[in-house]
């Protein structure tokens, strides 16, 4: 089946509907299949080092013989990003200008979107070292929302930097030797710099608009917002040319849960796996039960796993059937 041989998945959905315990079932299971697979969490709650009783800490961290982790801190990716950029600058600034310079950072660190950006380059990063170490890329995403800034972030980040470009060649142009230190250099430092990102940042894309190589798939509960939300956020990514083809409705309640509340809430439930079906046409429904309790230890996972398996195996004979 095509879905399990991708090399990066992105994992998104509204808050709580399972994009965490998903992630690590799917990495793990990915990773059964004798795969090398790095399990990535970009969720500020962190809930996957908590199932595996890790703290990666920012550092790729082995989970079993197959599977890495390594979660990111958005907060610590900024402050990262902002002294990156700072080292970059050092030498390069006149001395006069140096603390000018740092303010203005600083101003641009504080404003809307800093910290996503800072996230989307260390996920850029990630994509371009480690996509040749592993067959796959697992990213566990914060809810809908955030994720969509970031997944849309390249094209924005493409208009962004450009005119960056733009006008730092003007700024060349005109006063570069005000803020530069008089070297004997004739090109910009600055301009090369944001060249280097502006590269990297467009290979990444194109890893993330190759459908043959990107995978998103959608968590969602059988639930009226859940549906509402995930119809918005595919919406949302199409018009960013991105198609979002798989979809796991988690949390179902199971066929053999027994006793008259459960078969109402099953007879409730019913309605909204039919909206599903009506709603999003164009994916294919892996179906995930609710389990007894929190998918909160190892011995739950593989549990929950084994049910992961078992829906992707329906979808496929689905597929097959066609
Ligand atoms: N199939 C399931 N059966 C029982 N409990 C589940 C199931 N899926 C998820 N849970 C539980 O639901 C809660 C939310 O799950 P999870 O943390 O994976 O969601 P999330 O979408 O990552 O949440 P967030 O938006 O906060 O990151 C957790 O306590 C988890 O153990
Ligand atoms: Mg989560």
């Amino acid at each position: 089946m095509d879905l399990l041989h991708k090399k990066i998945y992105f994992i998104g959905g509204k808050g709580g509907v399972g994009k965490s315990t998903s992630s690590a079932a799917f990495a793990s299971y990915l990773s059964s299949l004798h795969k090398k697979v790095l399990l990535v969490s970009t969720d500020p709650a962190h809930n996957t080092g908590d199932l595996f009783h890790l703290n990666s800490n920012g550092e790729l961290t082995s989970i079993y013989k197959n599977l890495d982790f390594i979660e990111i801190d958005s907060e610590r990716e900024s402050k990262r990003y902002i002294d990156e950029v700072k080292n970059n600058l050092r030498g390069l600034v006149k001395a006069t200008m140096v603390e000018e310079v740092h303010r203005q950072i600083e101003l641009a660190a504080s404003t809307p979107g800093a910290e996503e950006a800072a996230l989307f380059d260390r996920l850029s990063s990630i994509i371009i070292e480690e996509v040749k170490n592993y067959d796959a890329i697992v990213f566990d995403t914060a809810p809908t929302g955030h994720t969509i800034r970031l997944l849309t972030l390249p094209q924005l980040m493409g208009v962004w930097m450009d005119g960056m470009l733009e006008r730092r060649k003007q700024v060349n142009e005109k006063n570069f030797h005000r803020w530069m230190d008089d070297g004997e250099s004739r090109t910009d430092p600055i301009y090369e710099k944001l060249q280097v990102r502006r590269r990297k940042f467009s290979s990444v894309r194109k890893y993330l608009l190759d459908s043959n190589l990107t995978e998103y798939i959608f968590v969602l509960n059988a639930e009226r917002l859940p549906i509402l939300e995930t119809r918005k956020a595919m919406d949302m990514l199409k018009r960013h040319e991105i198609n979002v083809k798989t979809l796991f409705v988690n949390k179902l309640i199971p066929e053999d849960a027994d006793g008259m509340f459960m078969e109402k809430r099953k007879a409730n439930e019913q309605i909204y796996r039919k909206e599903i079906e009506r709603v999003f046409p164009e994916a294919r429904k892996v179906m995930l039960p609710m389990l007894e309790s929190d998918i909160a230890t190892l011995a739950h996972l593989r549990r929950f796993t084994t049910y992961l398996q078992e829906g992707l195996e329906n979808i496929k004979n689905q597929i097959d059937s066609h």
